[in-house]
């Protein structure tokens, strides 16, 4: 078994155990993990970046009821622009290259292509394409998993980088489910683009069943088909290189996380089962919800997973300990986020206020991101309309609140009462003090149907997420029950 060390130069990523025994999960740019990463130490690599599909994915978390959404929460941006970091990563990404495949492939397809959104995105996975070729061994392979939007653009990229003569296959993913455009035939594959780093690599052949009139054909001719070769009945045929026997992940799977983009563990273990053996180290750059990692652990192979989203982490986490795989999480740069865990959120204002904002505002049933250029600077995020008026919501990252804050927000409140405001919520990412809690309660209270309510509250994300009540979130949670006739 090979034991080199997968410690970069800079000791970003620590692997004292040897690679057989690595279990690393990494919150952060891949680019600048994988940089902090040893050459040549890598067995295969699969990787499922975003497809530069303009959307932005959100995570969905379950109920306890079942399948009811409880909260939708952003997940990551597959968003692109040419802007003034393309430029500066172009450079990059030139510098010293211009004479090279990888340097010419980048020049003409930005002649071809132009500045614009696909170009950013070619250039932002080319850098990282690089450190994934100078990162595998002499016998280590490549799934780069695509879609018809950009595969063919990467492929010359990976030739580029790999050389023509190390491209294996074109897998195509065939799946079904899902919507079909008026105008066009449904799109229901996927491409993953196979490389090799060499000519010796490792490759596990995989097998399928033979079709049941095969199976009669052979068993007919005494174990020869039509063509009067041997036919193992019992190993099944040699697998080809579209694979349409494992479906996406459809909403009632119970495989389902939740996390957009979910791939089946399936098809990360025929991919891991070919091209490593036990004991490779097997990293996923892009790994969201980890199931390359789920699939890599059942097969008693070593992993590196990296996820730039705290979220993906969060959700991994809890994949992990209902599978009860058996091993502690080595999670290292950002904390990931647990909804549930007051610790964590508070990390993630600190860390991350905007995100942390947002994260709020999608987190509660009903909020609108505010978005009104006059109201800029009076501290309001989102709003929720109740049938008896207004709930604004303010966030606040960073690493508490003072009176100040309460005191000014308590004034918008109030100023906006002639716009159907009746009350406010302010949510911070850490639990208030008994100061902030009574200058919140000198707004008063909100009587409705008979109920009395705090005009102002201050929460945390964790009460929001877990219902409750208490602490004065009862306004919008009302509304959010229900109980205000909110449907
Ligand atoms: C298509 S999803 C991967 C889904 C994954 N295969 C699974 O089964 O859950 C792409 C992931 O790449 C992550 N990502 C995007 N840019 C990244 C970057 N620069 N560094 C690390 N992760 C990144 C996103 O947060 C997202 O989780």
């Amino acid at each position: 078994m090979d034991m080199t060390h997968y410690e970069g130069e800079d000791g970003l990523v620590l692997g004292d155990e040897g690679v057989d025994n690595v279990r690393h999960l990494h919150v952060g740019d891949n680019l600048e993990v994988m940089r902090g990463m040893g050459s040549e130490t890598v067995d295969l690599v699969y990787l499922d970046p975003p497809f530069n599909s303009n959307q932005n994915y959100r995570i969905v978390f379950r109920g306890p009821e079942g399948l009811k959404p409880r909260a939708y929460l952003p997940a990551f941006e597959d968003v692109w622009v040419w802007d003034d970091a393309s430029e500066e990563l172009l450079g990059d990404l030139m510098q010293g290259r211009s004479d090279q495949a990888i340097g010419k492939a980048v020049s003409g397809m930005l002649m071809l292509i132009g500045r614009d959104r696909m170009m950013a995105y070619l250039v932002n996975m080319t850098l990282r394409l690089i450190e994934i070729h100078r990162l595998l061994k002499a016998t280590g392979s490549v799934y780069l998993h695509c879609d018809p939007t950009a595969s063919h653009y990467l492929k010359v990229l990976m030739d580029a980088l790999f050389g023509r003569e190390n491209f294996r296959n074109e897998i195509v993913w065939c799946y079904r489910g899902g919507g079909v455009p008026r105008r066009d035939f449904a799109r229901k594959h996927d491409l993953i683009l196979r490389f090799t780093k060499g000519d010796e690599y490792v490759f596990n052949p995989q097998y399928t069943e033979y079709s049941q009139a095969s199976v009669d054909l052979v068993a007919r001719r005494g174990g020869v088909s039509i063509d009067d070769r041997e036919r193992d009945l019992e190993r099944g045929a040699h697998m080809n290189d579209w694979w349409s026997d494992i479906n996406s992940l459809q909403t009632w799977s119970p495989e389902r996380t939740g996390y957009p983009t979910q791939k089946p563990v399936r098809l990360l273990e025929r991919i891991i089962l070919s091209s490593t053996n036990e004991g490779d180290l097997v990293l996923d750059p892009f790994c969201g919800c980890g199931t390359t990692m789920v699939a890599a652990e059942r097969l008693r192979r070593s992993w590196v997973g990296i996820d730039v989203e705290p979220m993906a982490l969060s959700v991994l986490r809890g994949r992990f300990d209902r599978e009860d795989l058996g091993w502690e999480l080595d999670v290292r740069g950002l904390p990931s986020v647990d909804p549930f865990d007051g610790d964590d959120w508070s990390m993630m204002a600190i860390a991350d206020p905007e995100r942390f904002e947002r994260a709020v505002i999608s987190l509660i049933e009903g909020c609108v991101p505010w978005r009104n250029r006059q109201d800029e600077g009076k501290g309001i995020e989102g709003v929720v309309t109740l049938p008896i008026g207004h709930v604004i919501v303010g966030v606040r990252g960073g690493n508490g609140i003072a009176i100040d804050d309460v005191r000014d927000f308590l004034r918008v409140v109030e100023g906006e009462s002639d716009h159907g405001v009746i009350g406010g919520v302010l949510v911070c990412g850490f639990e208030p003090n008994v100061d902030l809690l009574e200058a919140a309660a000198q707004a008063g209270t909100v009587c409705v149907e008979g109920e009395s309510y705090s005009r102002l509250s201050v929460v945390t994300p964790r009460e929001v997420f877990r219902n409750d009540g208490e602490n004065g979130w009862g306004l919008v949670n009302a509304g959010r029950l229900n109980r205000l006739g909110v449907s």
